[in-house]
C-alpha cells in the first residue's frame, strides 16, 4: 500500500505549461485519497504468486486507479450525479469549473493506458492488460453501466436489470483488477476465470454496499455526497434498506465461502483486502 502511494505521488503529472492550475487540477482527486481497492486487488494477486513482479505491476495498478478516478470525476458532474463532495474534498467542477472536470477525466483515462504501455512487463502481457482494461472500463463495461444508470433515472428496472447495471458500472472494473493481476503472473485459464467470476460477484456486492452507504452514511462519514440516489435504480429503492442489507449479507457470506476455496497463497495475499470490505455495509 505504501509503495503504491509513493509510486502514485511520483507519477503525478508535472507538465511544463503556463496554465495556472493544470497539474494541480489533474492531481487533486488522486491525492485526495480513496480506498485504492482496485490497485490493491491487482497488487495482492501479483504479490501472492510472483512477488518479484510487484514493482512491474505498479504501473498497471496505477492505471486502474487513474481510470477509476476519472469515472468518479465524471460521475460527479452536474450532468451526471451532480455531487459537490468526493473523497473528503470539493469536486473538481466546484473548485474550478465543469470544463476542467471533464478534461481532467479525459486526461486520466488516456494516461491510464500510457502507464500500462510504459510498464516494465512483457509486451504480450501489456497488450492483454490494455485489452481487458479497455473492455471492462469502457463501452462494454463501466461506460455502459453509467449510461444505463443515467438513462433509467426515475424509470424503474427489475432486479435482474439492476444487477446488470451494477455489474457493468462497477463490478467489471473490480473483476478486471483481479484478472490483470492474474495476467501479469500468467495464471492458467481456469484460475483466471475463477478470479474474474469472483470479482464480478465481489463488485456486485461492492455496489450494493455503496447504495446502502448512500442511504445510511452522513457526508462526513462517507467523504462524498450521500442521500443522492433518490432517482436511481438502487437496491434500496427497489427492495428497501433492510432487505438490501440482508441481500448484501447473503452475498458476502457466499463470497467468504468461495474465497476459502482459493489456493492458500492467494488466500494469504488477498485476504486482507477482500475480507476487509465484505461486511462494510454493517
Ligand atoms: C465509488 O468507488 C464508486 C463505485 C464504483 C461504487 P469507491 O468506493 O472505490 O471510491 P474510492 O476510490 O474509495 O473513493
Ligand atoms: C458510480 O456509482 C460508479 C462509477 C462508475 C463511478 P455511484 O454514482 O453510486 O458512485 P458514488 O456513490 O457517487 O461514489
Ligand atoms: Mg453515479
Ligand atoms: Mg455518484
Ligand atoms: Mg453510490
Amino acid at each position: 500500500m505504501q509503495r503504491f502511494e509513493a509510486y502514485l505521488k511520483k507519477n503525478l503529472p508535472t507538465i511544463d505549461t503556463f496554465h495556472p492550475h493544470y497539474n494541480k487540477a489533474i492531481s487533486s482527486m488522486l491525492l485526495a485519497g480513496g480506498k485504492r481497492f482496485r490497485p490493491m486487488l491487482l497488487l495482492s494477486v501479483v504479490k501472492s504468486y510472483q512477488p518479484l513482479l510487484f514493482d512491474g505491476a505498479l504501473a498497471p495498478a496505477l492505471a486502474l486507479e487513474f481510470l477509476h478516478t476519472y469515472s468518479l470525476i465524471h460521475d460527479d458532474l452536474p450532468a451526471m450525479d451532480n455531487a459537490p463532495l468526493r473523497r473528503g474534498f470539493e469536486t473538481i467542477h466546484i473548485t474550478y469549473d465543469e470544463a476542467t472536470a471533464i478534461l481532467v477525466g479525459d486526461g486520466l483515462n488516456t494516461e491510464a493506458f500510457y502507464h500500462i504501455s510504459k510498464a516494465p512487463l512483457r509486451d504480450d502481457i501489456k497488450i492483454k492488460l490494455v485489452e481487458i482494461l479497455a473492455r471492462d472500463g469502457g463501452i462494454s463495461g463501466m461506460v455502459l453501466g453509467q449510461s444505463i444508470d443515467l438513462y433509467f433515472e426515475n424509470k424503474p428496472l427489475n432486479l435482474e436489470e439492476i444487477k446488470i447495471l451494477h455489474i457493468n458500472k462497477t463490478a467489471k472494473l473490480i473483476a478486471t483488477s483481479l484478472l490483470m493481476g492474474a495476467v501479469i503472473v500468467d495464471l492458467d485459464q481456469k484460475r483466471k476465470d475463477d478470479l474474474y467470476q469472483f470479482g464480478i460477484e465481489l463488485g456486485l456486492l461492492f455496489q450494493i454496499q455503496d447504495d446502502i452507504i448512500d442511504e445510511t452514511h452522513s457526508e462526513e462519514e462517507a467523504g462524498k455526497t450521500t442521500g443522492n440516489d433518490e432517482d436511481k435504480n438502487s437496491f434500496i429503492n427497489l427492495i428497501g434498506l433492510e432487505k438490501s442489507i440482508e441481500e448484501a449479507d447473503i452475498l458476502a457470506k457466499d463470497l467468504e465461502d468461495r474465497f476459502k476455496k482459493f489456493d492458500r497463497v492467494l488466500q494469504d495475499g488477498l485476504g486482507d483486502i477482500v475480507l476487509k470490505y465484505l461486511y462494510r455495509h454493517r
